[in-house]
């Protein structure tokens, strides 16, 4: 890996989670998945599907369909509201983002073998003062990353299960993709492939003071 074409911003905390760490967190993510099952993103306008399947969990989850990218409350087959975000999960962003409020949304993308994510900027939220943080489970995968413009110049970390990465500061905007899964490399998933956790903020700060203060108002639905 060369260090110097990595933007400042970009901390990876290779196996921060250990293995029963990893089996804890997973089991956390197969209940929420039994409430919002994965469901096959399409690309704005084409329409044509990704190879990832998604589900999310939190206030506020990503879609992705004919009519663009977007955060929604609910979940688009079932139209039901996101599962919370597991404890670890909000305990993790505590610690490594030292960021006032807790994530808004946890984005979950199951990778099968053949499974790619293209270039592209985490950037459908409306404040980027937050880092996105993302954690690896299963098979590992061939991670790129680059800077703001989609022309600057990259480079790959493997990434494998348990490792957790940081895009903030400089680097909460670089592009960053996954080139491709290497199969069989871990024992996680019973039947192999890859699960990426990113959470964000989505709403800027203003607007989570109102909206914390709106929701403490209103009773809560499940
Ligand atoms: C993403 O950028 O949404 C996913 C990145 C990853 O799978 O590591
Ligand atoms: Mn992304």
């Amino acid at each position: 890996m060369n260090l110097n074409t990595q933007p400042a911003g970009l901390r990876v905390y290779a196996g921060h989670f250990d293995r029963d760490a990893q089996s804890e967190l997973l089991a956390a993510i197969r209940a929420v998945l039994a409430a919002a099952p994965l469901f096959t993103p399409r690309m704005p306008k084409s329409g044509r599907p990704l190879s990832v399947r998604m589900s999310n969990c939190g206030p506020l989850g990503w879609i992705s369909d004919e009519h663009g990218y977007r955060y929604e409350p609910r979940h688009p087959a079932s139209g039901r509201l996101w599962p919370p975000i597991p404890e670890q999960l909000i305990a993790l962003w505590r610690n490594v983002t030292r960021y006032a409020e807790p994530p808004e949304a946890c984005l979950i993308n199951f990778y099968g073998p053949t499974a790619k994510m293209g270039l592209h900027q985490d950037r459908d939220e409306a404040d980027f003062a937050a880092p996105v943080v993302s954690i690896s489970l299963g098979d590992d995968c061939l991670f790129r990353v680059g800077g703001r413009n989609r022309r600057d110049p990259t480079t790959s970390i493997r990434l494998t299960s348990g490792d957790v990465l940081v895009l903030g500061g400089d680097a909460r905007l670089a592009f960053h993709g996954v080139d491709r899964i290497y199969p069989g490399t871990s024992r996680l998933l019973a039947d192999g492939g890859r699960i990426n956790l990113t959470l964000r903020r989505v709403t800027p700060q203003r607007a989570n003071r109102t909206s914390a203060q709106a929701e403490a108002r209103a009773p809560h639905h499940a």
